[in-house]
């Protein structure tokens, strides 16, 4: 063990209940307990991550914290059989980053059951690119495919589309053959989500349906929601027949108000996402698609790379809908990637 001490982000909660983040150094000991010392090489943020960050008590409730849902890196210590010293390893979701230390660290300890061996024509930066986000929008894909959804059946609806999770939706869903429709409130970034694979791009106020009726005309055979509430509503209204809508976010805030018509009558199935704690034979399935069949091209046009100290600012950009694409964190530059 060559470290002694870490730099991480670091969030402490202050005396007037406001939160503060700052770069820091950290003891090695303090640490939780894990079965596997990591050095992180990268990580990357997420919506979570943002919320965790600025002190959401639904995310993180005990603060000193370091956030950090993803992590990719180096096994330095193992006290388990299924992982040696020098493993290349993936953690993302399970508790990272919400109660336990997270990837915006140096280092972090966790237990065998969270880690996945990166898988061989992956690299640490590439699966930071992907990241929760991308985990989360291959999930979302597997489940729509799952559930029957083909690309003969006509349009696939993304929301919150230039996104984490949003835009590896509409990227993986162009690598299937699926026509897309991108819905954004980033209307300047239509090249960017044409060039990723979406047939049309449009203003997601198109899609916020406000007449309350009970059945829209049905336009989607599928949907991947990344931003909930009445936009989720509207698109469960606008799904065809037999037609699937998965659900993954609550960027618009946790509630849905909708009505039981368009399940009963039009036998619309909706699919809950839930990345944090996908069984591990689903996680290592949806790992080596990611690295094989579902493997961008351009995984590099999708995102920017940045320090712990360039993060807060991405988070306060993240929190206003603002980030565009995937942001990954370099822990170690100095090192061969
Ligand atoms: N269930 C899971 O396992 C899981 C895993 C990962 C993420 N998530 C959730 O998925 C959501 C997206 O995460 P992310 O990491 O992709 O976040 P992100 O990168 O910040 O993307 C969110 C996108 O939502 C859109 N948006 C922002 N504010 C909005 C508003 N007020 N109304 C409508 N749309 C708005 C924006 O896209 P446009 O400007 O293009 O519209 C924004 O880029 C979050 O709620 C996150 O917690 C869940």
């Amino acid at each position: 063990m060559s470290a002694s001490t870490f730099q991480c982000l670091l969030v402490n909660e202050l005396a007037d209940d406001s939160f503060r983040r700052e770069v820091a150094r950290q003891p090695i000991e303090a640490l939780p307990s894990g079965e596997l010392l990591i050095r992180v090489h990268f990580s990357s943020l997420n919506y979570k991550d943002a919320l965790s960050a600025t002190g959401n008590k639904g995310v993180t409730r005990r603060y000193p914290h370091i956030p950090g849902v993803d992590a990719a890196g180096i096994v330095e210590e193992s006290r388990h059989r299924s992982f040696k010293v020098g493993d290349k390893v993936v953690v993302t979701g399970n508790d990272l980053g919400s109660n336990t230390w997270g990837g915006f660290s140096e280092f972090i300890r966790v237990p065998a059951e969270w880690t996945v061996p990166l898988p061989h024509s992956l690299s640490m930066r590439e699966s930071m690119i992907y990241g929760t986000a991308g985990f989360t929008a291959a999930l979302s894909l597997h489940k729509l495919m799952l559930a029957g959804v083909k690309p003969s059946d006509g349009e696939i609806l993304v929301t919150g589309a230039t996104g984490g999770v949003g835009c590896l939706a509409v990227a993986l869903l162009a690598v299937e053959g699926f026509s897309t429709v991108a819905a954004t409130g980033k209307l300047n970034e239509q090249k960017f989500l044409k060039t990723l694979g979406a047939s049309e791009v449009i203003d997601r106020k198109s899609i916020n349906d406000t007449t309350h009726r009970p059945l829209l005309s049905g336009r989607w055979a599928g949907v991947i929601d990344t931003v909930g509430g009445k936009y989720l509503d509207s698109a469960i209204r606008s799904t065809k027949l037999e037609g699937t809508v998965t659900t993954c976010g609550n960027v618009t805030g946790g509630d849905l108000q909708t009505s039981i018509y368009p399940f009963i009558l039009r036998g619309v199935n909706l699919l809950g996402i839930g990345s944090a704690f996908c069984p591990m034979d689903t996680r290592l399935k949806i790992w080596n698609r990611l690295a094989g069949s579902w493997k961008l091209p351009d995984l590099n046009s999708l995102h920017e790379e940045i320090t712990l100290h360039e993060l807060d600012n991405r988070i306060r950009l993240m929190l206003k809908g603002g980030v565009k694409g995937r942001v990954l964190v370099n822990l170690n530059s100095e090192a061969p990637q």
